[in-house]
């Protein structure tokens, strides 16, 4: 083999490696999450209410995913994040300015009384997890 060639195989590998590297990227920032022993009744409900429309994006009990961040991490404990930034979030949807997932769209179909719902289910983990 010339020289020629291992420099188009180097190229190969380094931009494989690249974009390797850069899906790793956001699912690495998914977190491990504790559990309590006991949901409120209230939370048990905003569970539900969180797994049918916040998922798909914050993971399982809020962990995050590859399209959004963990709910159970200190930005959003509730000095940083408070309950308003929860109502806010999911009329408004959200800029990004943590993170590199991009865009949270306003999610339609949530009312108010549900995200008072999804937040006790948020706030009771992220306690579990010494976040606060
Ligand atoms: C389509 C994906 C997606 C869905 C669905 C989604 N989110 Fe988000 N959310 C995001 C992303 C991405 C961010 C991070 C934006 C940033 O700060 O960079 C975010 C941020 C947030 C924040 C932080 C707001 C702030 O002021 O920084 C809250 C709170 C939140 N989401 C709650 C929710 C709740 C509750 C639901 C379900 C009702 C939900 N999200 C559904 C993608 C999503």
């Amino acid at each position: 083999m010339n020289k020629y060639v291992w420099f188009v195989l180097l190229g190969f590998i380094t931009i494989t490696v690249f974009f390797i590297s850069l899906s790793f990227k956001n699912k690495d920032l998914a977190v491990q999450v504790k559990l309590p022993k006991q949901f409120s009744r209230t939370a048990i409900e905003g569970g539900k209410l969180f797994n049918k429309n916040c998922m798909v994006c914050h993971g399982k009990y809020g962990s995050g995913t590859e399209k959004g961040p963990p709910l159970i991490h200190k930005y959003y404990e509730p000095n940083h994040h408070s309950d308003r930034s929860f109502f806010l979030a999911v009329k408004n949807g959200v800029r990004p300015h943590h993170w590199q997932f991009g865009m949270m769209p306003p999610i339609k179909g949530v009312t108010r009384s549900d995200v008072e719902k999804i937040i006790p289910y948020i706030r009771e983990i992220q306690r579990e997890n010494g976040i606060f």
